[in-house]
């Protein structure tokens, strides 16, 4: 796990320069997904779809890594929940490679709300909730590049 603490023990994904290519892309199998007993299902439809495994692991975040991960959506109202429950329990996570990786992994994932997912998105199968939706997509090649680096140091990616 790489990340920045400044002085006041602010941790920041932005300060990191790590990067990776543009055809990758990071998810995160939230608790939600792991309580449930989905992680298999999930990651053969990963699999299924085409999507490499270039990293993965069994983990579970700590408050400040939560924190900083969801850091861009500080002032929502739903931010100290989402702490909070991306923390109550492990995750795996994982760096995976596809031609237009980012895209195609969030059209495989479905809409935040399951109630808005597509059929047969992962998201529509396992999502509790719009808080409690099973699994993480990147929503870009720059943010791919900064999660798979928060997550993995290199030598840890194959
Ligand atoms: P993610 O970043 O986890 O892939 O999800 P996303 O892009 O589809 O959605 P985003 O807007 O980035 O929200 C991040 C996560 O915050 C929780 N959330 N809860 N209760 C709510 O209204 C609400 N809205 C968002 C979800 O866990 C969402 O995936
Ligand atoms: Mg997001």
């Amino acid at each position: 796990m790489n990340f920045k603490m400044d002085k006041k023990n602010n941790v920041s994904l932005h300060q990191n320069t790590n990067k990776m290519a543009t055809n990758r892309t990071f998810t995160m199998l939230k608790p939600d997904a792991i309580e449930n007993g989905h992680m298999g299902k999930i990651l053969s439809m990963i699999i299924d779809a085409g999507f490499t495994i270039k990293a993965m692991k069994y983990t579970r975040l700590t408050e400040a890594q939560a924190g900083a991960f969801y850091e861009v959506h500080k002032e929502r109202p739903f931010y100290g929940e989402l702490v909070s429950y991306m923390t109550s329990g492990p995750i795996v996570a994982a760096i995976l490679e596809k031609d237009n990786a980012v895209e195609d992994f969030r059209k495989l994932i479905g809409a935040t709300d399951p109630a808005e997912a597509a059929e047969g998105t992962i998201r529509k199968y396992f999502a509790e909730s719009k808080g409690r939706n099973a699994v993480h997509g990147s929503d870009s090649d720059e943010n791919a590049a900064i999660e798979g680096a928060f997550h993995f140091s290199a030598n840890e990616v194959f």
